[in-house]
């Protein structure tokens, strides 16, 4: 994968909100009082051109930085706080760890998991295919068992997650992180339903929530096209 690989399909769509992601991630791992550090975040970004990414056509604007400050101070504090709770839940019972959704999520690899855990990483098929692609590329080791669940939320995923191994009868930690509020309520209220539907007792899940607005909605596709251009890698 080189910086003129070409965007794959799904991350020039919804999944384009996964390299954002890795964007604020790198930038606060930059930071000398970060309150995490993710080496590998930047690792995606330097791995795309810029200039085909659907950020690159508009330039900054005053509302994007806004934003953007704004949600690098929440993707800092939410992956922190994540981080120490999927942690706890595993040291405690939870074995399985599925991160829905899991874009660029790298906990697969920076965390000191405990021996023996599985984490499960469902994403659409090819942004899982572009972020192996990159690790790979830069030989990077899970720190426990990783294993890939190509699907779509909007389809049987629970069924996809058992095939691949995951048991419904053992306790599990569950991440649905920057995923709920980027539903519809009613798709939201069924991602969570079957995430209960599979969830033995002692199950945990960790999640980030906003309640969604015009206003932030607004924002959002004001500055959607504009997060490279104002964002720097440290
Ligand atoms: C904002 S990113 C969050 C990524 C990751 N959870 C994180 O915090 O780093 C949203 C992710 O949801 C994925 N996604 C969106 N809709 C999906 C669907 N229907 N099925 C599977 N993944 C989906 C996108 O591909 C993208 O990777």
């Amino acid at each position: 994968m080189t910086p003129e690989s070409p965007v794959p399909e799904s991350l020039t769509g919804i999944g384009a909100t996964a390299l954002g992601v890795a964007l604020l991630r790198a930038q606060e791992s930059g930071r000398p009082d970060w309150l995490f550090d993710d080496p590998y975040a930047r690792h995606f970004l330097q791995a795309v051109d810029p200039a085909s990414t659907p950020w690159a056509a508009a330039g900054p604007s005053p509302a994007t930085a806004r934003l953007l400050r704004v949600m690098a101070e929440q993707v800092a504090v939410r992956t922190r706080f994540l981080d120490r709770a999927l942690l706890a839940a595993a040291a405690r019972e939870c074995d399985q760890v599925v991160l829905l959704a899991s874009g660029m999520d790298a906990r697969a690899y920076r965390l000191t998991w405990p021996p023996g855990t599985t984490v499960f990483e469902l994403d659409f098929a090819d942004v899982l295919a572009f972020k192996a692609a990159v690790l790979d590329g830069r030989g990077a080791i899970p720190a426990c068992r990783r294993v890939e669940v190509a699907n779509d939320l909007r389809q049987d995923w629970p069924r996809a997650l058992t095939e691949s191994g995951f048991s419904p009868r053992r306790p599990a930690a569950w991440l649905a992180e920057g995923i709920l509020y980027t539903l519809p309520p009613e798709a939201a209220d069924l991602l969570l339903d079957r995430i209960t539907a599979v969830s033995a007792p002692g199950s945990v899940l960790a999640l980030d929530h906003a309640e969604d607005s015009e206003l932030l909605r607004a924002a959002r596709a004001d500055s959607g096209r504009g997060w490279l251009a104002t964002a720097r890698l440290p």
